[in-house]
């Protein structure tokens, strides 16, 4: 893996610096489509066998980096890849701060491949690993944390997404004393913030989307971090309505012709079976995570995380484009 650690940085960097022009345009598609295309680009002049395991989508539906799509120059490492061209689209539209442009490489056969539909996700970093169990409710895991960071609940820092599908979960935490960070979008940062040695946050708790639960799971994993997730389906995120249900049935055929399960737990080790992954994202608009893309007298600047599960490093790297 680690010789795709530089080319990896600069499709994150492309797909970055592909959206941010369009910062405040209000349309998230169209931010989307662009990051989508300068990444996929960038990832095909890679020398791998390179193979989207979790993305945009399906096929029928997402027109590049769909679940399945091959990737590269059809030469090299074979390696699986999990994609969010731009992690806060919505975030990118409105002018908001955390955006990023994310993605993770990992030997070929050791990520977890679903289809693109919610999961619920709960990350702590190393100092509570072992202890969380998604089987029990979130008290009894909140309880566990605290227990294993030697601290009160009433120092707990729980970070979670700011949905109506997460309030009564925030209710129970606040009621409990525990400190609640719910962010409007972007848990693939809070899950780095959790993780990273002087954590923001003690833990991670929340229902977003299975590609970013993917992504995340690999740097948790580089990062020597624990987390444990579980498929739900749309009707259960979303709400009980028929359109929901028909959402929900079809995403029951797709996991069962991936051979994956709705409402099961999967543990970290299933979620990444190896620790040679690098997880990159580059910094899309300024957050707590990253600066986003500066533009000044023509010269552009990006800001890049780039971890490596092999070696266990983590680099910060500025990159001046377009002198
Ligand atoms: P995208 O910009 O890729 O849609 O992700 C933003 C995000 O907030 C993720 O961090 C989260 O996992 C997901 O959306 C939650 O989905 P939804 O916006 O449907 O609640």
């Amino acid at each position: 893996m680690m010789s795709l650690a530089w080319p990896l940085l600069r499709i994150t960097e492309q797909a970055a610096l592909a959206a941010f022009p369009q910062t405040g345009c209000g349309d998230k598609n169209k931010i989307d489509g662009l990051a989508v295309t300068a990444m996929r680009k960038a990832m095909n002049t890679v020398a791998m066998q390179g193979r989207v395991v979790i993305g945009e989508g399906e096929i029928d539906r997402a027109p590049m980096l769909y679940i399945g799509e091959a990737v590269g120059t059809g030469s090299g490492p074979t390696v699986d890849i999990a994609v969010d061209p731009i992690e806060g689209t919505r975030m990118v539209a409105m002018g908001q701060s955390n955006a990023l442009a994310v993605m993770a490489f990992a030997p070929q056969g050791s990520l977890f491949h679903a289809p693109d539909m919610y999961m619920k996700k709960l990350v702590v970093n190393q100092r509570a690993r072992g202890v969380i169990d998604l089987t029990q409710p979130l008290d009894e895991n909140l309880r566990r944390v605290a227990n294993a960071l030697g601290k009160p609940l009433e120092s707990l820092r729980m970070v979670t997404l700011d949905k109506p599908r997460m309030h009564a979960a925030i209710a129970q935490a606040k009621q409990l004393g525990v400190k609640v960070f719910a962010l409007p979008d972007g848990d693939v940062a809070a899950s780095v913030l959790t993780c990273q040695h002087d954590n923001t946050f003690d833990l991670m708790y929340t229902i977003g989307g299975a590609p970013e639960g993917v992504i995340s799971a690999c740097a948790v994993t580089a990062l020597g971090g624990d987390m444990q997730a579980e498929l739900i389906d749309f009707s259960e995120a979303k709400g009980n309505t028929p359109t929901c249900r028909e959402i929900a049935r079809n995403e029951r055929r797709r996991c069962a012709s991936m051979g994956v399960e709705i409402n099961r737990i999967y543990t970290l080790n299933e979620l990444v079976k190896h620790h040679d992954v690098l997880f990159c994202a580059t910094g899309v608009t300024d957050g707590e995570l990253l600066k986003g893309v500066h533009e000044h007298q023509g010269r552009v600047k990006t800001q890049t995380l780039l971890i490596n599960g092999a070696d266990r490093t983590c680099n910060i790297i500025d990159s001046l484009h377009g002198w």
